[in-house]
């Protein structure tokens, strides 16, 4: 068994108030942001004060268990209406990541039926620690999986941050490196810095840092120098949406990735939960795909560093063609072509 310790807590419950580490700020300050309301727990969202598919999803089941708390209402009626209005808000912070329609999917199979709102606001709040326990154990369940895939001594490159801080914990690409490096301290990583957000080398490389697991941070325009000389074994990504046919969108920079992996021969695995893979879409072409703000591209902070007013495109995400990926792992193993039928049958039943 893996071991699950890690030196960062993404989101967790404080007495009745939902605390975050401001993933905006790391690593160069380490604050916490205690949240009483669900709007304000999809501000964080929306800001990115929490990111990363699965920690989206975590919150925004606690964001309903504030929701609930929030509500004055004494009637179910005028609870389910309250409910239905922050799950509204909560969903539409950001649209990529299908682990937050997932999430909220969840927590109205607690307050669709109707019942006593106590009773509801009690099990919501239970049901969203629920959720992070079993973000945890589906991260280690993945990392244990896809570890005997790596090679002795491998040189893992991974794009954005798919760690501890993307999650309840532990990681998903990032837990899968942990597994792998648990069994073998030769490993190296090769972290995409990630622009324009810089996931990889303020959070990955952060997070590598923290455990000792050696790293090279690099730029991203860098990686296809690595691949042509033959240094990258093995490409390891998360994901915010699969599609039923394997498609793959993740960070913006991903499929760039995936065609150099293929070019080079080099296995371009994928690592998440059964809750970012979402059966209801036939391929990555119906991914909603979540423009940001440009300036995000013309500034670090608030440091400018592009011409005022110049025309920007900042896409946060892209999508990876299902015959780019080698595998795909889940909590529930390791899945290969066709994935139409692998991705379905890891879904049987959850
Ligand atoms: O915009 P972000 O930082 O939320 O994007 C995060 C990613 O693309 C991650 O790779 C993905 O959510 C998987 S996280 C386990």
């Amino acid at each position: 068994m893996a071991q699950t310790s890690y030196s960062v807590k993404t989101i967790e419950w404080q007495g009745d108030e939902v605390v975050m580490i401001d993933q905006r700020i790391l690593p160069l300050d380490e604050a916490y942001i205690h949240h009483r309301t669900w709007q304000e727990v999809g501000d964080s969202i929306k800001t990115m004060v929490i990111r990363g598919a699965p920690a989206i999803g975590v919150a925004a089941a606690m964001g309903m268990a504030l929701a609930a708390m929030q509500s004055s209402a004494s009637s179910y009626e005028q609870l389910k209406a309250d409910l239905d209005t922050a799950a509204k808000g909560l969903f539409e912070t950001r649209p990529t990541a299908y682990n937050l329609g997932w999430a909220l999917k969840q927590q109205e199979q607690i307050y669709g039926q109707p019942g006593d709102p106590d009773e509801i606001r009690r099990r919501l709040k239970e049901r969203s620690q629920e959720i992070l326990d079993e973000d945890i154990a589906m991260c280690v369940a993945m990392g244990e999986h896809a570890a005997p895939l790596f090679p002795k001594g491998a040189r893992i490159l991974t794009h954005c941050n798919a760690g501890a801080l993307a999650t309840a914990g532990y990681g998903t690409a990032l837990g899968v490196i942990r597994s792998v490096f648990r069994r073998d301290p030769g490993i190296m990583v090769y972290a995409d810095e990630t622009r324009p957000f810089l996931q990889g080398a303020r959070l990955t490389a952060w997070e590598l840092q923290q455990e000792g697991i050696p790293c090279r941070l690099i730029t991203d325009n860098m990686s296809g120098y690595f691949f042509k000389k033959g240094e990258i074994d093995a490409v390891v990504v998360g994901s915010d949406r699969i599609a039923a046919n394997g498609d793959v969108a993740n960070k913006i920079g991903t499929y760039t990735v995936s065609v150099l992996a293929k070019v080079h021969g080099v296995p371009f695995y994928v690592a998440a939960p059964t809750s970012t893979v979402d059966l209801g879409i036939p391929d990555g072409d119906h991914i909603p795909i979540e423009e940001r703000d440009p300036a995000e591209v013309t500034h670090f902070r608030e440091v400018q560093c592009a011409p005022a007013g110049i025309g920007v495109c900042n896409p946060a995400f892209d999508v990876t063609p299902h015959e780019n990926v080698t595998a795909i792992i889940t909590e529930a193993g390791v899945h290969r072509e066709p994935y139409s039928e692998s991705l379905a049958a890891a879904k049987k039943g959850k």
